[in-house]
C-alpha cells in the first residue's frame, strides 16, 4: 500500500511504525500536520491508498478524510475519546488500557474502529508507557487494521460506552496538595504529566513544572519542604515520606523555559540543600532515584544507566565512567551496559548545553566526556563487554553502544545512527572507527547520510548489532543473560579476550584510536565554534520545541524532485 504518515512530529511511535510498515513492504511518505493546505498538497502529490496518523495535534481536513481512509492511532481503548487519554488513565489508576485504530470523522476519536489492543498498566511515567506498551500495541493494531482494509473488510461501529469523551486536563486538576497527598498520589500526578506538560508548582516563590518523579525510601520531613539534593535532583517531603524530582521547567523564564535537571534550574537556590549520598552498588528498589546502578550475577556485572530521556550531560558521563571503571576492577568476566528501560542513550545532553553560559564550551566538554567513556569501553582488555539496548538510542548514543564487543537490542528498539539532523553535526564517539568496522564504509556512509530510523532486524542485517529478541523485556533479558553467560564461560572467555587484545593491537598499529578522535573533534570544533551556526540553531529549536515549519525532504518523499508519483505515472 502507499501510506502517507501524517503527524505532528516524527516521534518515537511514528518512527517505530515507519520502520515496521516499511519492513512489511508498504510504500511510505511522511508529512507534518503543519496546515490543512500542506496536508491536502501532500495527498495530491503522493496519492496514497490511506493516511495513517500516529500522533496529531490538528484535525485532518474534511476534504481529505471524506475522500480517503484516514486511520487515527488513539492511545485509549475503543470508546475512549479526547486528547489526554493516558493522563486520565494514570490518574484514575486504571489496571489496563488500550490503543485503538479508528477511522477519522468529523468528531474527534468518534469514528468506526478498525482494530484495538489492550495492555496492562505499569506505575511509570506516561512517556514510558507511550514508548513501550502503547507503541507495541499500536504496531500490532495498525498492522491488523491495514490487513483488514486490504482484505476489503469494514470497520466496526464505535462502541464501548465505558469511557467516552474525556476533556483536556487543566493544571488545577493536576495540582499536588503537599499537605494532604501521600507519596503514591504525588507520584501518580507526576507520572500522568511526564514528559508533557509537567505539574505546575511553586518552589522558592517561583513557578516551575515538575517532571521525573521517584519514590524516596528513607528520608522524610515536614510535608512540602525540600529536604535533600542528589546530583541534579531535589527531594521533597510528602505527607507520608518523600519523592525525588529530577527535572524542572521554569514557567516564567522566556529565555530558558525548557526542562533540565532540577538543581540546574534552581541554581544557587538549591545549594544549601543537604546532599544525599549516592552509591551505584547500594541496594534499593528500581523505582527509587538511581540513575546509575550496578549489580552482579556470578561473573557478570550489569551496569544500568537510566538517564532522563537518554540524555547524558558532562557530569553524568563522568559518573558513568567512574562506575564503569569501578566495574572493570571487579573480578568478573563480562560487563553488560544496560542503559535505561526507555532509552539506552541519546548522546550529549542538549538541554544542559542550551542552559550553559557558553553552549559551545559546554558542547565541547560534553563530547569529550562521552568520548572518554567510549575510549575506556573500547580499550577494556580485562573484560568482554555487551551493550544491551533495552530502549532506543540515537546519535552519539548509538555509537557509544558500538564501542562494546557485542551489541544486542530489544526487537522493538529504534536506532537513529546519524548526527546530521542536529544542524549537520559531524559527531564523535569514535564513530569513524566503530561504524565502518561493523558495517563497511559504504553502508556507514549510507546510514549517516540517510538520517532515517532503523529497526533492530534491519540493524542486524546491516551488521550494526549482533542480535535481538523480544518483543517483551523478559525475552530480551533472557537473550542478554544467555549471551553474557556464553562469553563468561571457561571455554569462550580467555580465547575471546586474547582475540580482542590482538585485534586492538593490530588496529592501534594501523590507525591509533587517538587519531580518529582528533579528526572527529576537529570537525566538532567547527560545529561548535565555527562560522556556520547550524548546530546552535538546530539545538535551540530542538530544546525549545519550536514547531516544525516544513517536513524535511528525506521524510517527505513525495516532495523529492524527480520522484515519480502515482499521478505522474497515470499521466504518462
Ligand atoms: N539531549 C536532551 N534531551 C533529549 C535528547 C538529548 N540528546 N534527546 C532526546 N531528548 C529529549 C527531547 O527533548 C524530549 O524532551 P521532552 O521530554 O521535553 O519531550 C524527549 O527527549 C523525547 O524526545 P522526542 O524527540 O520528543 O521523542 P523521541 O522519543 O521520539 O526521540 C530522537 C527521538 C532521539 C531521535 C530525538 O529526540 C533526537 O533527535 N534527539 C537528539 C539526538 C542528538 O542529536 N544528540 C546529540 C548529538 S550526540
Amino acid at each position: 500500500m502507499r501510506i502517507l504518515l501524517l503527524m505532528h512530529s516524527f516521534n518515537s511511535l511514528s518512527q517505530r511504525l515507519y520502520v515496521e510498515l516499511q519492513r512489511d513492504g508498504h510504500e511510505l511518505s511522511v508529512e507534518f500536520d503543519i496546515h490543512d493546505d500542506v496536508t491536502r498538497e501532500a495527498v495530491e502529490l503522493f496519492r496514497p491508498d490511506l493516511v495513517l496518523a500516529p500522533f496529531l495535534k490538528h484535525a485532518i481536513p474534511a476534504s481529505v478524510w471524506q475522500r480517503l481512509p484516514c486511520l487515527i492511532v488513539h492511545p485509549g481503548p475503543p470508546g475512549d475519546r479526547g486528547p489526554a487519554a493516558l493522563d486520565w488513565a494514570i490518574l484514575h489508576g486504571a489496571d489496563s488500557w488500550g490503543v485503538t485504530v479508528l477511522q477519522a470523522e468529523a468528531a474527534m476519536d468518534a469514528g468506526p474502529v478498525w482494530a484495538s489492543e489492550e495492555f496492562a498498566m505499569r506505575p511509570v511515567r506516561k512517556s514510558s508507557l507511550y514508548r513501550n506498551e502503547v507503541t507495541e500495541a499500536a504496531v500490532s493494531a495498525v498492522r491488523r487494521a491495514i490487513a483488514r482494509r486490504e482484505a476489503g473488510e469494514r470497520p466496526a461501529a464505535p462502541g464501548g460506552a465505558t469511557h467516552g469523551w474525556q476533556p483536556p486536563l487543566r493544571q488545577a486538576q493536576r495540582a499536588i496538595d503537599w499537605q494532604r497527598d501521600d507519596s503514591t498520589t504525588v507520584l501518580r500526578k507526576l507520572h500522568a504529566a511526564d514528559g508533557f506538560p509537567g505539574v505546575e508548582d511553586m518552589l522558592f516563590e517561583r513557578r516551575f513544572r515538575l517532571f521525573d518523579g521517584h519514590r524516596e525510601e528513607h528520608l522524610a520531613g515536614r510535608p512540602g519542604t525540600l529536604i535533600a539534593r542528589c546530583h541534579g535532583a531535589i527531594c521533597r517531603a510528602t505527607r507520608d515520606g518523600a519523592v525525588w524530582i529530577g527535572q524542572l521547567q521554569p514557567v516564567e523564564d522566556r529565555q530558558c523555559g525548557f526542562k533540565r535537571p532540577a538543581t540546574l534550574a534552581l541554581g544557587s537556590l538549591a545549594e544549601n540543600l543537604p546532599i544525599s549520598e549516592d552509591n551505584p552498588a547500594a541496594t534499593r528498589s528500581d523505582t527509587s532515584l538511581r540513575e546509575i546502578r550496578y549489580k552482579e550475577h556470578g561473573n557478570i556485572g550489569y551496569l544500568h544507566f537510566d538517564f532522563y530521556n537518554g540524555a547524558m550531560s558532562t557530569a553524568q558521563c563522568e559518573r558513568l565512567r567512574a562506575a564503569y571503571l569501578q566495574a572493570r576492577r571487579r573480578p568478573t568476566r563480562v560487563i553488560v551496559l544496560m542503559g535505561g528501560g526507555d532509552f539506552w542513550s541519546n548522546g550529549m545532553h542538549l538541554h544542559c548545553i542550551e542552559a550553559a553560559e557558553s553552549p559551545a564550551d559546554a558542547s565541547w566538554d560534553n563530547i569529550n566526556a562521552i568520548d572518554d567513556l567510549a575510549r575506556d569501553i573500547l580499550t577494556t582488555d580485562t573484560h568482554l563487554t555487551i551493550a544491551a539496548l533495552q530502549g532506543n538510542a540515537a546519535a552519539g548514543g548509538v555509537f557509544l553502544a558500538l564501542a562494546a564487543d557485542l551489541v544486542l537490542a530489544r526487537s522493538g528498539v529504534v536506532l537513529n545512527p546519524h548526527y546530521r539532523n542536529m544542524g549537520n553535526l559531524y559527531g564523535s564517539e569514535y564513530w569513524t572507527y566503530v561504524l565502518p568496522r561493523r558495517t563497511g564504509a559504504e553502508r556507514a556512509r549510507m546510514l549517516m547520510a540517510g538520517r532515517l530510523p532503523i529497526g533492530a532486524p534491519e540493524a542486524q542485517a546491516l551488521g550494526l548489532i549482533d542480535g535481538y529478541a523480544g518483543p517483551d523485556m523478559a525475552a530480551f533479558h533472557a537473550l542478554v543473560a544467555s549471551r553474557a553467560a556464553a562469553l563468561a564461560s571457561n571455554e569462550t572467555h580467555a580465547p575471546a579476550l586474547a582475540d580482542k587484545r590482538a585485534r586492538h593491537a593490530r588496529d592501534e598499529h594501523a590507525h591509533p584510536l587517538a587519531d580518529y578522535r582528533a579528526v572527529e573533534l576537529e570537525h566538532m570544533r567547527l560545529n561548535f565554534y565555527g562560522f556556520d551556526p547550524s548546530y546552535h540553531v538546530a539545538r535551540y529549536r530542538f530544546v525549545h520545541r519550536t514547531p516544525q515549519a516544513w517536513t524535511p525532504l528525506y521524510l517527505a518523499r513525495h516532495r523529492q524532485l524527480g520522484r515519480t508519483t502515482r499521478s505522474a505515472t497515470t499521466c504518462a
